[in-house]
């Protein structure tokens, strides 16, 4: 870490992050209550199977009372999963802040690496020196990260030597859905033998699709769409300026279209497509197409030739066409893996390919730019998905719109300045969020998670998923508790498998924050409604400083009783 430290960087590390009340009792005073029994969303029989030992576990609340609970040292190791997420190091700080509350011998150990520095036995010892001057920063780098998965018997045998080894009471796994359903894995291997290792998750991710009623959202959500809105409010406010260019902002978020939803109702852009809407309205590319591109000719009209369209890195996968495209090309790639890799010229992949795609797949493939195609080739993910962010789908809308307006000018719809006048940018915005520095939100969520995860540890609870709710009142009245991993779960084909994994939470096309958003948005289109939300502030009144996203609030806001 470099010794030269920003006074912003300084000043973080000496912020305090608030909490919530029952997480600053001493540990004799909370009591774990247990809630209703929980079963899973779905395929309750085949979950079962999968977690005899874990499953139907009941919902857990931490409530004030006189703890039978003795307070043991502990020793814990942690590990971070998956993509970078703004408030990680605070998550690791909170626990071994909590840990040391509860017992100031306990000791904490950070995998290095992400997953796999589980299974190979690269960690080190967190000390309150290496730590200290992470605290409230954004990145992982305190102990680095990885998408490597444990999934075979050899690599969840390793794993379980490793804790064995190391005499670890409990794992913390900090990650989205696939590394929270491999943190259930574990706890059931564990369970099975005998190994004494206790596994807690934490809900990580910018993309928001890990939430429900009992985790109101996954931490790094906030910063994320916070700086993106902060510089999608920059360049609304460059295009109303020099009134000349459409841009082209494509978000990330992987398949759900939160992040893109969210930044929409803070910026109000005078386009937005969000992916779950495209996909319920079966709309084809196509008509996608002639969305755009018909606020972009009315805009036009009015004189307006420039404006914003939001598009979620996601969208690809819900138009029906390439869904179907991609989900043919996902078999094709997994069952010819080795062979497909040997193939190196570009032609002869496309020609590989197009032999097996069924004959829709191989017309809807052979009408995308060369460029998309070979992205839509590149290796999938450790869980056999898409790499959605590869896909320049925003160049794609660019292209098809600048093409349709050309001809409906050449056959007299549209004036034929407008597309003379169609000029464009394309951005993606993605990396540049998910390291910032914590919003207060973030700061105060993760290490609140941290702290709730030591409790759960100090009770010997595994399988369980920390929980921090209530989050759109101020962080005192936040709750603590525990939910069963398994109460997550549904079936799920994954690379050609019927396997159990925590369900991805799409955008609710139904839900109040997409109600206000399509309420709205007739109104941004020809008008200018920008609003610039500016850089996070960590400093000032609450209502700037610590407000939650608009998702969450409208997410939790009571509809109002006809008698008000
Ligand atoms: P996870 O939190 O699910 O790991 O992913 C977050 C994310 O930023 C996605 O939004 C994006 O599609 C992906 O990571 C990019 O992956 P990579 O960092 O490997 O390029």
């Amino acid at each position: 870490m470099n010794e030269e430290k920003s006074k912003l960087d300084e000043s973080r590390n000496q912020y305090e992050p608030k909490i919530p009340s029952i997480l600053k009792n001493s540990f004799s005073r909370i009591v774990i209550k247990e809630g209703e029994k929980s079963a899973s969303i779905s395929d309750t029989e085949k979950i079962k199977e999968h977690f005899p030992r874990l499953y139907g576990m009941p919902f857990l609340e931490f409530i004030e009372g006189e703890s039978n609970e003795e307070a043991e040292a502990k020793k814990v190791g942690v590990v971070l999963s998956g993509g970078q997420a703004p408030g990680g190091h605070n998550v690791i700080i909170g626990l071994f802040d909590g840990l040391r509350v509860i017992h100031p011998e306990s000791q904490l150990y950070g995998f290095l690496g992400g997953p796999k520095g589980i299974f190979t036995e690269k960690y080190t010892q967190l000390s309150a020196g290496k730590i200290d001057s992470y605290r409230n920063t954004g990145g992982f780098d305190l102990i680095g990260s990885g998408r490597d998965k444990i999934e075979t018997p050899e690599q969840l045998e390793a794993s379980r030597a490793a804790c064995a080894k190391l005499g670890l009471d409990a794992l913390v796994i900090i990650g989205g859905d696939d590394s929270n359903t491999n943190a259930a894995v574990l706890a059931e291997y564990f369970l099975g033998t005998s190994q004494k290792t206790v596994v807690v998750g934490i809900p990580k991710t910018i993309d928001g699709d890990l939430r429900n009623e009992r985790i109101e959202i996954s931490f790094g959500f906030d910063t994320a769409c916070k700086v993106y809105s902060e510089l999608i409010g920059n360049i609304c406010r460059d295009s109303a300026s020099a009134r000349k260019y459409w841009h082209f902002i494509k978000l990330m978020g992987r398949s759900a279209s939160h992040v893109t939803l969210e930044c929409a109702l803070q910026n109000h852009p005078n386009i937005a497509l969000i992916g779950e809407e495209v996909e319920e309205k079966n709309m084809t590319l196509q008509q996608i197409v002639e969305y755009v591109a018909g606020i972009v000719s009315k805009r036009a009209e009015a004189g307006k030739f420039f404006g914003v369209c939001l598009v979620p890195e996601g969208l690809i996968e819900f138009i029906p066409e390439i869904r179907k495209l991609i989900s043919e090309l996902n078999d094709i790639l997994s069952e010819h893996d080795k062979y497909f890799r040997t193939i190196k010229l570009f032609s002869d992949q496309q020609e590989f390919v197009n032999q097996k795609l069924s004959r829709d797949s191989s017309y809807v493939f052979s009408t995308l730019p060369a460029r998309i195609q070979q992205q839509l080739l590149y290796d999938r993910d450790s869980h056999g998905n898409v790499q959605v962010s590869k896909i320049e789908t925003e160049k794609l809308i660019i292209e098809q719109v600048s093409e349709l307006i050309a001809e409906w000018s050449a056959e007299g719809k549209i004036n034929e300045k407008i597309s003379e006048k169609f000029k464009t940018q394309s951005h993606f915005l993605g990396y540049e969020g998910r390291c910032s520095f914590p919003s207060n939100f973030d700061a105060n969520y993760t290490y609140s998670l941290g702290r709730c995860a030591a409790v759960l540890i100090a009770c010997g609870k595994t399988g369980y998923m920390a929980s921090v709710t209530n989050l759109v009142s101020p962080a005192k009245q936040w709750q603590a508790g525990g939910v069963p991993l398994t109460s997550l779960m549904n079936m799920e084909v994954r690379k050609g498998r019927e396997v159990p994994v925590i369900k991805k939470a799409l955008v609710d096309i139904k839900g109040k924050p997409f109600q206000i958003f399509s309420e709205q948005r007739a109104s941004w289109e020809l008008e200018d409604k920008y609003v610039f939300p500016g850089a996070i502030q960590y400093f000032g009144p609450p209502e700037i400083c610590d407000a939650p996203s608009k998702t969450i609030v409208l997410e939790r806001e009571k509809p109002q009783s006809s008698g008000e």
